[in-house]
């Protein structure tokens, strides 16, 4: 009998905490400061409460919401060539989540008989924990050093290792920078990297109107509750009295500046109580909240996203109608 089995199989996984290098404002601060101003706005990053995650789970697996599908496909066909061409030590994702996706990566690691270590990056303690713990039986050659922060406090402090590293920034989520933030970001994230890392971008491409409008107006009704939502995160953490029955969800594609913009608009004359806030709103009849972008890319944009920041394009990889770019980067 090995006893010592009994101990390796449950060993703990604990998270590192990144502290921000710049401040940002508590959700209080940033809520007084987007909401109650004309034009009304929220920060996306208020959607995902444990019900939001659920949701936008939920959003990824609808048939209009292409994106998900569209960079799995990608990973799934092309994992082999970048971890060939990149050789990480060590996978520091941006924004992991249940790090879905990333498996493809370590598939072709797998494959390739090469291990490496994971270093999931993420604001939600219980979502890593609970990945990080998964990935440990899945894959069991995997290091995992689970990261707590918030990027957008900036990358200054992650910690250092030796050997080469991949970055990875997966589903778009780079669409919910204004163009200028995003260039800044990316800016960021060469300044985190050293000469010989790498840097995984996936970015949404601009596309027919109609394909864009779907995939953010789902027939079953999903992404509008998840819109909705955040009114329900401003209840609990605000102490708030939003009806969401008295909003409804909007998405429309601005072809001038190429991005999905997301709102919640009033459906009457309203008054809205924010106790944390110490303050009411008047919402008029078909006013709104700015709820989120989801900025969209030609080529050509993406090209300067990263030359911008200095990075040399080493690989593109898209889908047969173009609808997703998958980019490989280095520094
Ligand atoms: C997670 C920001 C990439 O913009 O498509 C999906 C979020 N919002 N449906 C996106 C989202 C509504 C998503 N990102």
């Amino acid at each position: 009998m090995q006893i010592s089995n009994y101990h390796t199989q449950q060993e703990e996984i604990a998270c590192t905490t990144i502290m921000p290098t710049r401040m940002i404002p508590d959700m209080v601060d940033d809520v007084r400061q987007s909401l109650l101003k004309t034009p009304r706005s929220l920060s996306p990053k208020y959607f995902y409460d444990e019900r939001g995650s659920e949701l936008f789970d939920q959003i990824c697996s609808t048939p209009e919401y292409y994106p998900t599908r569209t960079e799995n496909r990608l990973l799934s066909k092309y994992a082999i060539d970048i971890i060939r061409k990149t050789r990480p030590d060590q996978i520091l994702e941006l924004g992991s989540g249940y790090s879905t996706k990333t498996r493809r990566l370590f598939d072709a690691c797998e494959a390739m008989s090469q291990t490496c270590i994971y270093a999931p990056l993420d604001v939600c303690e219980e979502v890593l924990i609970e990945s990080a713990q998964k990935l440990s039986e899945e894959y069991e050659w995997l290091g995992l050093n689970p990261l707590l922060g918030d990027y957008h406090g900036g990358l200054g402090n992650l910690p250092a290792s030796n050997g080469s590293h991949l970055f990875v920034f997966l589903g778009s989520t780079i669409g919910n920078f204004e163009r200028a933030e995003a260039i800044n970001f990316i800016k960021e994230v060469y300044k985190a990297m050293r000469y010989g890392d790498h840097l995984l971008i996936g970015v949404d491409r601009v596309k027919q109107d109609n394909i864009l409008h779907a995939a953010y107006n789902d027939a079953q009704g999903i992404t509008a509750e998840f819109n909705l939502n955040v009114l329900h995160v401003l209840n609990r953490e605000l102490k708030a009295n939003f009806n969401t029955e008295e909003f409804t969800h909007s998405a429309i594609f601005n072809k001038n500046k190429e991005r999905i913009e997301m709102r919640l608009i009033s459906n009457t004359d309203q008054n809205v109580q924010i106790n944390d806030l110490r303050e009411s709103i008047q919402f008029d009849c078909g006013e709104d909240i700015l709820t989120e972008i989801s900025q969209k890319y030609t080529y050509t944009g993406i090209e300067k996203l990263l030359t911008e920041a200095d990075f040399s394009i080493t690989d593109h990889y898209q889908d047969e109608d173009a609808y997703f770019s998958l980019v490989l980067a280095s520094k």
